[in-house]
């Protein structure tokens, strides 16, 4: 039969046919092909998950419990995310209809954006940004309207900037603070500035904290507890980062009841429920990870102060991060695109580190460095960095 007709052309859908290859997938398919690589490019934990919560895992296993859960996820886990985000977030949400437990906060994403947009709408996000993001809203038929956060703010928002980014079209903005890839937070004067905006102009908020356990100095506040903003705020977050549990696939969202509903609809149909031995180790994360949570968190801090202070001395500016395990050094002075850099630096010296282009517009001149990785391996990361900067400046 094969070979008798020809298939057609544009089998693949036109907005997924124009979707850019993520660029940060090309790196690691170039790490892959060799040997001796210290890599700094991948987002996650360098931790195992924590024993007490592999061991619910596998004893949820032993029980059998091997069948679907309710649609919104085990009301004992929606429970314990409510009752987690009461206590360390001053968010209250009920469990029966205002939270729901997702593949990741990669799911919860995709459903809330899909949830949300009509075709055209436009939504506002910063940039640099989570890779995702610009993705997720063509593939919803939505408008991403990135707006750059700049060094000079320590890639903080700029509420005038995004302010005049809004159109008649615009639906929502997205944010992420800590930030992937600057590790900026967001606080004081600026998170207020930007609820006004939103506020003021009537719009949704989706704001995806997966990285609010690791802020290293000032606690995390969520732009939802401001005044205004439960209602018009989907709150994302999850387990992957702060409880070392990225394999699990497991996170969550919380807002009013008529958006989890909506996004409910996307999720039953899609995914039905998020796993179930994956809800009852997020349980467990919740009523018995906190120690080992916060020993992981004091070893982030310890490793950014060293990588950060090593990447300073060696001459490449880097704003300290206030929180996630990002350091976003500027490359601009080495005359190289940060594509050019960062492809250089794995070929001369075996080190992986992200074009800051590949997190948009905003992140061309500096690249990503996950510091998630062994004070030995950072040490000689540094030690390569250096060699290589100072090659380059000899030129
Ligand atoms: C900002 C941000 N949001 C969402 C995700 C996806 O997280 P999850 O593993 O929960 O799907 C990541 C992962 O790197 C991230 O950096």
């Amino acid at each position: 039969m094969s070979g008798s007709k020809s298939v057609r052309k544009d089998r693949v859908a036109r907005h997924i046919a124009a979707l850019p290859p993520s660029g940060i997938r090309k790196f690691f398919d170039l790490v892959s092909t060799m040997d001796d690589v210290i890599s700094l490019g991948i987002g996650e934990p360098d931790f195992t998950t924590p024993w007490t919560i592999r061991e619910s895992g596998i004893y949820s296993i032993e029980r059998g419990h091997t069948s679907y859960t309710s649609n919104l996820g085990m009301l004992s886990l929606r429970r314990e995310i409510c009752q987690y985000l009461a206590r360390d977030y001053r968010l209250a949400y009920h469990p029966e209809n205002e939270c729901i437990v997702t593949v990741g906060v990669s799911e919860a994403l995709d459903i809330a954006i899909r949830a949300i947009t009509s075709p055209g709408d436009e939504i506002i996000y910063t940039s640099p940004s989570f890779v995702s993001y610009p993705a997720e809203i063509l593939m919803a038929h939505g408008v991403p309207v990135p707006v750059a956060t700049k060094r000079e703010n320590n890639f903080a928002p700029d509420a005038d900037a995004i302010e005049r980014a809004i159109t008649g079209k615009t639906k929502a903005i997205l944010i992420n603070f800590p930030c992937n890839p600057t590790g900026a937070t967001l606080s004081g004067a600026a998170l207020k500035r930007l609820a006004d905006v939103v506020t003021k102009h009537d719009l949704l908020l989706i704001t995806d904290e997966i990285y609010s356990e690791l802020t290293y100095g000032e606690a995390h506040v969520s732009i939802a507890t401001l005044p205004g903003m439960r209602e018009r705020t989907i709150f994302l977050h999850g387990f992957s980062k702060a409880f070392a549990m990225t394999g699990w696939r497991i996170g969550y969202a919380c807002a009013p009841a008529d958006l989890i509903d909506a996004m409910k609809k996307i999720h039953q149909y899609a995914i039905m429920s998020a796993p179930t031995v994956a809800q009852e180790a997020a349980l467990e994360a919740l009523r018995r990870g906190g120690e080992a949570k916060a020993e992981m968190h004091a070893s982030y801090q310890e490793r950014r102060d060293f990588f950060v202070g090593g990447l300073n001395e060696i001459g490449l500016d880097c704003v300290l991060p206030h929180g996630a395990f990002y350091a976003f050094p500027a490359i601009k002075k080495s005359g190289l695109s940060s594509e050019e850099f960062a492809e250089k630096l794995l070929e001369k010296e075996h080190v992986a580190v992200i074009p800051g282009s590949a997190f948009g517009p905003g992140g061309e001149g500096f690249v990503r460095c996950s510091y998630a990785t062994s004070q030995e391996e950072l040490g000689e990361a540094l030690k390569r960095i250096s060699r290589f900067v100072g090659k380059i400046a000899k030129k």
